[in-house]
């Protein structure tokens, strides 16, 4: 026997609308504490009633068990369209299965690996420039800094040397349109784009020039004999299917563009919520400089010291808990459907949120509370395996899993070592969701110096040490999934 879900009238006429637009992540806790699992939130306009699916039973049954009659909601993937054609993050169907296999040897351990210098590369600068303002006593944007961090780390891995070549352009119009799907992704109803808007024409220009600059470099790498990088653009252009056959250079583009938009701004949104935590609780902060001094000294760390690290591993995994960038995602079903027993009729608009659910009472005791220790008795798995699922899950979770939670240990690792971030006194930190969770007015910080660490503890016997390394790139990765498409 079905049900139908309860769930919020809102205002009249209305209904819950003006509730979503100020506040969404809110508006889905307050319905999912009233009214439960499954929630039905009535309001105006083609996208209502919207449903709301909170427990990680309910979410399971969308992104693994039923998956197949639960695509990404259209209107959401063609705001994506506009800006990255049909890569990964928006096709479906046999075009999204073919590309995902391509795409795979792109993410390979090895070759994630190998980014770790890159990544540790850009953080040293970073740390240069935020000692030169500690020095001189000025704040530093958090948020903007860990952006153009995280799009630094992506072009290079993206592109090797060619990114060091384009990096202010490439980066300048990444920034620009980005900006505008932003405000785009924004809103439930925008112009189409053929219409000429100043923003419009701002997005259109931002695009050409990405466009202009990928392929001209797509088209070099073919011409050039070789030897070549080992980069994601090379895996991407190599990558063959059983019958040999591979992407077409359109495809290569929208995967490139695919990766650059979903794989810079949400490490940056993980990495400032972390330091943004790191400064509210000083304790946290304390252990964590602590099990980096023990372990590393003053030496850079490298994907085989993060098994040593299961305190940084902790705080990532608590910090994207409470703050997941990719806070909120839809789905609708092609038929009608059930979850958790609740009507789910074909077309409409079901949203899942992380946010929300990562603070589920049956499951998160103290939700609201930043305690990395948590973990502890909980393992890698969690209580459930979609209690905590900041990477999303079944077929579509995320290919960037491992890039990202390397990334965002070792950029907080190094951070350790050397400064202390201390909110600017009297700024407010407030959640505003947009295509990753960024803040309102971003975080203002100041930067406190470390004393030099001590040399390092004589590293673990060699033996150990091998053995750490061959655990190290199971560490590093989504310690939920596995690597490849399911
Ligand atoms: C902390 C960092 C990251 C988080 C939290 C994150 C989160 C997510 C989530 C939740 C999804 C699923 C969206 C949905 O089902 O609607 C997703 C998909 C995706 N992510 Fe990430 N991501 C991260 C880093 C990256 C990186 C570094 C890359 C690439 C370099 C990347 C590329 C992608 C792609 C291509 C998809 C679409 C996969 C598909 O549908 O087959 N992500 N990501």
């Amino acid at each position: 026997m079905t049900r139908q879900a309860p769930g919020p009238k809102g205002e009249p006429v209305l209904g819950n609308a003006r509730a979503f637009q100020a506040d969404i992540l809110q508006a889905l806790q307050r319905g999912r504490r009233e009214y439960g699992d499954v929630v039905r939130f009535e309001g105006i306009g083609p996208l209502f009633p919207v449903f709301f699916v909170g427990h990680p039973d309910g979410i399971k049954e969308i992104l693994q068990d039923k998956h197949r009659n639960f695509p990404k909601t259209p209107f959401v993937s063609d705001r994506w369209r506009a800006l990255v054609g049909d890569g990964l993050i928006c096709s479906e169907g046999e075009l999204w299965k073919r590309q995902r296999r391509l795409c795979q040897p792109a993410f390979h351990r090895r070759l994630i690996t190998s980014f770790a210098t890159g990544m540790t590369e850009v953080t040293a600068e970073l740390l240069d420039r935020w000692e030169a303002a500690a020095r001189a006593h000025r704040e530093v944007d958090v948020t903007l800094d860990m952006t153009r961090l995280a799009l630094s780390v992506l072009g290079g891995a993206l592109f090797g040397a060619n990114w060091r070549q384009d990096s202010e352009v490439m980066a300048h119009a990444v920034e620009v349109a980005i900006g505008e799907a932003y405000k785009k992704f924004g809103k439930f109803v925008s112009l189409p784009e053929g219409v000429p808007t100043p923003a419009n024409l701002r997005f259109a220009r931002a695009r050409k020039q990405l466009d202009r600059i990928i392929y001209r470099v797509i088209e070099d790498r073919r011409a050039d004999r070789g030897p070549h990088p080992d980069d994601l653009l090379e895996a991407l252009m190599t990558a063959t299917e059983d019958d040999g056959s591979g992407m077409t250079v359109e495809q290569v583009r929208n995967e490139v563009m695919t990766f650059m938009f979903g794989g810079h701004e949400t490490v940056a949104s993980g990495l400032t919520w972390a330091l943004y935590l790191l400064s509210r609780h000083p304790e946290v902060a304390a252990r964590l400089e602590a099990e980096v001094d023990e372990v590393l000294g003053g030496r850079l760390p490298g994907v085989e010291d993060l098994p040593r690290l299961p305190y940084v591993d902790r705080v990532v995994r608590e910090s994207l808990r409470l703050y997941p960038p990719v806070s909120l995602i839809s789905r609708t079903p092609l038929e009608d459907d059930t979850v958790q027993g609740y009507d789910i009729p074909k077309g409409s608009m079901v949203l899942l949120s992380s946010f929300v659910t990562h603070r589920h009472p049956d499951f998160w005791p103290n939700p609201e509370g930043f305690d990395p220790d948590r973990w502890i008795p909980l393992g890698e798995q969690g209580p459930h395996r979609y209690a905590w699922w900041p990477f999303s899950g079944g077929p579509r979770k995320c290919i960037g899993d491992v890039f990202g939670l390397q990334e965002m240990k070792l950029v907080l690792a190094m951070m350790a070592q050397r400064v202390r971030v201390r909110l600017a006194p009297g700024h407010p930190v407030i959640p505003r969701p947009g295509i990753t969770l960024g803040q309102e007015h971003g975080v203002i910080a100041t930067v406190a110096l470390r004393e030099k660490a001590p040399p390092a503890a004589p590293r673990a016997l060699a033996g150990a040490d091998s053995e750490a390394i061959a655990a190290a790139a199971a560490a590093a990765g989504c310690p939920v999934h596995g690597g490849g498409a399911r």
